[in-house]
């Protein structure tokens, strides 16, 4: 094992195409210890940092393969699919290390139910909940409780698969729906949930297995519309740290990030990766809303630039099972995302329009563009390629200055079609009272 002070480079492949993918590119390629970068499949904004590669990110072999033939010393997954099928086993099993949770911890974020029962033996607060494998059962559940509830779909169903239903029809429409196969084999599972209330905070941690290392708060904005209304988006903008945060649920937060990971271990569940805590700060303090076994798409787009460590040697710690060692840093400026979308998502919407101002927003000091949909053509423009095209992040002393900083460089940015929420982080400006 090479001593935590070699400075010998390794070549690294990192699977995934979105702003995720490109802000830890980024901060790979930081690192005095990345050699050569692939990026699976990459993106319009990844080519500038590494190579981007044609490879079947979620075939297991595949990946394993390349890794193997190319001489890669750290595979790094960013999206879920590839770990729920197993392509974090292959790479270990080939003798590389991995940053990610093998099939069997994946299952945190790709079955709902198994999460819910982890918490359930781990002793950590969530809201309580039912789970049917048939509609008849669930909908008879759904008409005990009564609305509002909540209803999911077990399965991965690319952030759709849940309902937040505040009236009775809605919840059983819901129900419904899962089992009417929209979802897929996600719907055959149901789990109904009361609903919770309070502002939303994700705490994402490293870690090894055994030793958890919590990054900052980060707040996504999950809906398309401003004032939080409209349909659930991949995420319109974030920031990081959240300022509304106390330091009592800080720290219950940490211990249920820390009391989740004992459990996993001591089911045989060795899980070295990101574990991305979503959470409710209720009346009742923080509860869980969900688990993802994955660094968030856009809170990494916030929490990666304020990183002072270098995330090759947190990775691989986390990989080798070391990360004791580590001790995580922070710089203290506030960071602000927001994202610019299509017209239309996330609906349907139109792709292949250029875009420019890309490099002046860049040329702003602690501004910093990251491609989320987006392709270079042959001639080295930018075109759009996906519903969220862009994410600002822009960095400030202050959450306002941040704001504003990041609101600036979008006004440098076009494209036809260009979309934005203009009150990513209003409500945590206005305190705690904005929830109420
Ligand atoms: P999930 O994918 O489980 O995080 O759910 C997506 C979003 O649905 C969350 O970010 C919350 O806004 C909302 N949500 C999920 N579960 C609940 C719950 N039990 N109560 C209230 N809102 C919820
Ligand atoms: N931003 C939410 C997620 O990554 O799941």
């Amino acid at each position: 094992m090479a001593a935590t002070n070699d400075v010998s480079t390794l070549d690294i492949l990192l699977l995934g195409s979105g702003g995720r993918e490109h802000a830890l590119a980024c901060k790979l390629a930081a690192s005095p210890r990345c050699g050569k970068l692939y990026i699976a499949p990459g993106n319009g904004g990844t080519v500038a940092v590494g190579e981007n590669v044609s490879l079947d990110a979620e075939d297991p072999a595949a990946v394993a393969d390349f890794a193997c033939e190319t001489g890669c010393g750290l595979v790094v997954i960013g999206p879920e699919a590839p770990l729920v099928v197993g392509v974090a086993d292959a790479v270990r099993e080939a003798g590389i290390p991995c940053f990610g949770p093998g099939a069997a911890g994946a299952q945190m974020e790709g079955s709902k139910l198994f999460s819910k029962q982890v918490m359930g033996r781990a002793g950590v607060p969530t809201a309580a909940y039912g789970s049917f494998t048939d509609e008849e059962s669930a909908l008879a559940y759904v008409r005990e409780q009564g609305a509002p509830l909540v209803v999911k779909a077990d399965g991965l169903a690319a952030g759709k698969g849940v309902i937040v239903a505040t009236e009775l029809a809605q919840a059983e429409e819901a129900v419904h729906e899962c089992f009417s196969g929209t979802f897929g084999d996600a719907g055959s599972t149901v789990v109904i949930e009361e609903m919770l209330t309070g502002p939303e905070c994700s705490l994402l941690a490293f870690t090894d297995g055994r030793c958890v290392r919590p990054m900052d708060t980060s707040q996504d904005h999950k809906r398309a519309l401003e004032g939080d209304l409209g349909p659930n988006t991949g995420g319109m903008g974030v920031y990081s740290p959240v300022p509304i945060v106390t330091d009592e649920e800080h720290a219950e937060m940490v211990r249920i990030m820390e009391a989740t990971v004992a459990e996993l271990a001591a089911e045989g569940i060795d899980y070295r990766g990101c574990l991305y805590g979503g959470f409710m700060l209720t009346p009742a303090g923080p509860k869980v809303l969900e688990f993802n076994a994955r660094f968030g798409d856009p809170e990494t787009q916030v929490i990666l630039p304020r990183l002072e460590n270098d995330l090759v040697e947190v990775m691989l710690a986390c990989a080798e099972q070391r990360l004791d060692d580590v001790e995580l840093s922070w710089r203290p400026e506030y960071a602000v995302s927001v994202v610019l979308t299509s017209a239309g998502y996330p609906g349907s919407y139109e792709k292949g329009k250029v875009i420019t101002g890309i490099e002046d927003a860049e040329a702003m000091d602690d501004v910093t563009v990251y491609h989320a949909g987006t392709r270079m053509d042959d001639e080295g423009r930018v075109l759009t390629n996906g519903g969220r095209v862009l994410n600002v992040t822009a960095l400030a002393p202050t959450f306002e200055a941040a704001r504003d900083l990041a609101y600036e460089a979008c006004e440098k940015i076009d494209f036809e079609g260009k979309t934005l929420r203009h009150d990513i982080g209003l409500r945590a400006l206005r305190g705690r009272e904005a929830w109420d």
